[in-house]
């Protein structure tokens, strides 16, 4: 019977009945954040004095994007991993320009970010959005390419980081799967700073942040008929030294039960039981070299912030990869 109701959910009516029923620590996945409330929320995080992550991957790329074009002269085909708007890349396609008109395939589950970003890059590249998944919208684009044209692929602003390290290792290797010996990935990584200074990254005084994670609650009351009361969850971003990462979560202040209508369930919550919403690794450069490695690629450039530890990496397919080189 249960599994008769289940058949006919949402895959994010499922997700919530997943994460909320677990036994033990409950859950809910952070790429359920960007709707169109939480996409806003997160460009004004990205301009908060605290969260210098952004500013970073993007100082990289001015000061980087003539040294990248150089070496990815010849015929490319850029491809970009959850594109968002396009204004970071917008720099690695002019540098691309001076070389001929790039081909640019921005990668992304939100068709509002696909037009962003097509309005936004049209001047300067072949714009061909692709609403997808990161991996299948890698695999499209990877089969358009003609003889002798390499891929470029990017993954910006860290968003590696919101995965599991095991998932991090695995989603390397199957970028790997998809590229050709020679195929460039440029990776952004935030890496390990100051606990204060992440703690007021992910939780600022504003409470920008603490209204993006609560906003999770907020959009299962609109989406999927929940019963959340937002004023009996708090917010928190706590560091875990052992895994070098920050944990959001959302704490329930009170003993309390909230319906989620569309996913058919009660979720009980003890005073102090914490949702966690989001893991945001935090790298080693070494750490990154050695994963890249594990993953068939050879880490050839590593350019890191001045002001923000953060890091872009630049690996390059090796030729022992999954293909047959
Ligand atoms: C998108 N991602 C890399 C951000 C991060 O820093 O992990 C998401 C975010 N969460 C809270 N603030 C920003």
């Amino acid at each position: 019977m249960q599994a008769t109701a289940e058949v006919c959910m949402s895959e994010f009516a499922l997700d919530v009945r997943a994460g909320l029923g677990a036994e033990g620590q409950k859950t809910l996945p952070c790429r359920y954040f960007y709707d169109e409330v939480g996409s806003a929320l997160f460009q004004v995080i990205t301009r908060l004095p605290e969260y210098g992550l952004t500013r970073a991957d993007d100082r990289i790329i001015r000061k980087r994007a003539e040294e990248l074009a150089m070496r990815m002269e010849g015929p490319v085909l850029t491809v970009e991993l959850g594109s968002g708007d396009g204004t970071k890349t917008r720099r690695i396609l002019k540098a691309l320009l001076r070389h001929g008109r790039p081909v640019y395939f921005p990668v992304d589950v939100s068709r509002t970010a696909l037009d962003a970003c097509r309005r936004l890059l049209a001047g300067v590249a072949e714009v061909a959005p692709l609403e997808a998944s990161y991996l299948e919208g890698l695999q499209h684009a990877a089969s358009l390419r003609r003889p002798g044209q390499r891929l470029f692929v990017l993954f910006l602003g860290s968003t590696i980081g919101n995965f599991s390290r095991e998932e991090a290792r695995q989603f390397l290797a199957q970028v790997r799967k998809i590229l050709k010996p020679g195929d460039a990935f440029l990776l952004g990584t935030d890496l390990v700073k100051p606990k204060p200074q992440l703690l007021a990254a992910y939780d600022d005084p504003a409470g920008v942040t603490a209204a993006f994670n609560l906003n999770l609650l907020a959009r299962i009351n609109r989406e999927l008929g929940g019963t959340f009361d937002l004023r009996r969850f708090r917010h928190e971003a706590v560091y875990n030294h052992a895994e070098r990462r920050i944990e959001m979560h959302l704490r329930s202040i009170a003993r309390q039960t909230v319906r989620v209508r569309d996913a058919a369930m009660l979720v009980e919550f003890d005073d102090g039981e914490t949702i966690w919403t989001e893991s945001s690794l935090k790298f080693r450069l070494d750490e990154v070299a050695a994963l890249a490695a594990g993953g068939g690629f050879e880490c050839v450039a590593q350019w890191a912030d001045a002001e923000w530890p953060f890091a872009e990496n630049l690996l390059i397919a090796d030729g022992a990869g999954a293909d047959g080189g």
